[in-house]
């Protein structure tokens, strides 16, 4: 790949932010010649080998719920054979198992590529099970005993299995991408990101060249979604405020498509369902951006936290038919996310409590967002035993001594919703959940 160095960097704290970087070329060749070197000082070359060399300790996750099988065989096509691949669905059992249907393709689709393919249902009972053995029930919903839907719980779902899997990267693929070209695109961009970085702390966020859209009877190339021009109008804000100079460095607060180094994964913080993304970036700066009342670890002040934002050139072409409703969803998460931080600057804060109102009275009420802690502190050894029965348990890598859990167990757990301190004033809810 051939990929401009970034033309700014954003300093907050511990956290660096790197201004988008354009793709020149998407293959830029194989290894350098002993004698050959960089030729530009602002063009970085990385090799066939070196990005394969990342990839091939990354878990690719597919999230999905209720996605045609079809368009989702198009993403696992896209993915490079070396990943390994996570589906966590959360794809509805009855009255059709509809989750048997996409397991029995997935699995023969791995077959036929020879690519390793664990494919999971976020409501398995083991699965809650392994988090209920490790003391976070937090994820867990209290009227069924299984993991929570939503989006960013089948994502920490995947981050554990994918560390139990050992893997050194973790990337996002959303599972309703037309194009196995694009979804090829985001995997070595994701590489891209993490050759460039020199800190073992780093996430790579794809901000897409084009949306198209059909106006009239032409295609329009769309840059920005309704959400993603509020989050980081939003975010940029934030940022402006502790810096006092105006700013447009983020323009991937809603990116569905990321990566992340596992160590900077399960250090994170995450929130729920759609404000996983923007809350990436409030969590980096609450904890590594060296504010009053945060410790930032020795690790973090000897490295730093690099966010690599890469333009991709492929068209993204999705689902659309999700709806106003769904965009307003998603608007109103990051809005929520900012808002309930408690490094939300006043001024900022004021803004955003008038907004959620104005939303709220035109009735967009949305279930409020919940958030967990960090996975770094679990216990691999006990999540793992619960899972041992598992199919995909032979992709595990070996480990000695191993307490087996018989058969998983739906648990009863007690709701235990972990909320940042709270805002400066409650919000109107307008009587509603
Ligand atoms: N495992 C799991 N569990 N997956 C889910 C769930 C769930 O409860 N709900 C949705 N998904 C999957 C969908 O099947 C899809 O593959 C992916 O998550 C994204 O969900 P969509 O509902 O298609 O979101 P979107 O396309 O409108 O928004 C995407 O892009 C935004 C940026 O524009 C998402 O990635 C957002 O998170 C992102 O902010």
């Amino acid at each position: 790949m051939r990929i401009e160095i970034p033309r700014e960097s954003e300093r907050f704290g511990a956290v660096s932010i790197h201004s988008v970087q354009k793709v020149l070329e998407l293959d830029a060749g194989l290894q350098f010649q002993q004698n050959e070197a960089q030729t530009s000082q602002i063009i970085r070359r990385i090799s066939y080998q070196q990005l394969h060399g990342i990839e091939k300790e990354m878990a690719v996750v597919v999230p999905m719920r209720g996605e045609r099988i079809k368009l989702v065989q198009g993403v696992l096509c896209g993915i490079p054979n070396h990943c390994l691949v996570i589906i966590m669905s959360n794809s509805s059992r009855h009255p059709v198992d509809r989750f048997a249907i996409e397991r029995d393709a997935f699995l023969r689709f791995s077959r036929f590529t020879d690519k390793r393919v664990v494919v999971v249902h976020q409501k398995d009972p083991a699965l809650a099970a392994a988090f209920a053995a490790v003391g976070y029930a937090q994820i867990l919903d209290p009227n069924t005993g299984l993991v929570r839907s939503g989006k960013a719980e089948g994502m920490i779902a995947a981050t554990m299995l994918a560390r139990l899997l050992q893997r050194k990267y973790i990337g996002f693929v959303d599972a309703d991408n037309y194009f196995p070209g694009a979804v090829l695109e985001y995997v070595h961009e994701y590489a891209a990101g993490f050759a460039l970085s020199n800190s073992t702390y780093a996430m790579t966020r794809i901000a897409w060249h084009s949306k198209p859209k059909i106006i009239e009877d032409g295609l329009f190339f769309a840059k920005w979604g309704r959400t993603s021009r509020s989050t980081n109008l939003l975010l940029n804000q934030l940022l402006a405020e502790y810096t006092g100079f105006e700013t447009e460095i983020i323009k991937t607060g809603n990116a569905g498509e990321h990566a992340l180094t596992m160590n900077l994964a399960l250090k994170l913080r995450y929130s729920s369902g759609y404000s996983i993304e923007p809350y990436h970036y409030i969590n980096l700066f609450e904890q590594f951006g060296g504010l009053e009342g945060t410790v930032l670890s020795k690790d973090l002040i000897l490295q730093h936290v690099d966010v690599h934002q890469i333009e991709s050139r492929n068209p993204h072409m999705h689902d659309t038919g999700k709806g106003d409703e769904h965009i307003d969803e998603m608007k109103y998460a990051a809005m929520q996310v900012i808002y309930q931080s408690p490094i939300c600057p006043k001024k900022l804060k004021r803004q955003l409590r008038r907004e959620i109102r104005e939303m709220e009275e035109m009735e967009q009420v949305y279930a409020p967002v919940r958030y967990y802690d960090p996975l770094a502190e679990l216990d691999d050894g006990a999540f793992r035993a619960a899972l041992v029965e598992r199919p995909y348990a032979e992709f595990f890598p070996p480990q000695p001594h191993l307490h087996v859990v018989p058969s998983p167990m739906l648990v009863d757990v007690e709701e235990t919703v972990v909320l940042p301190p709270t805002p400066e004033a409650p919000l109107p809810t307008n009587g509603k959940p």
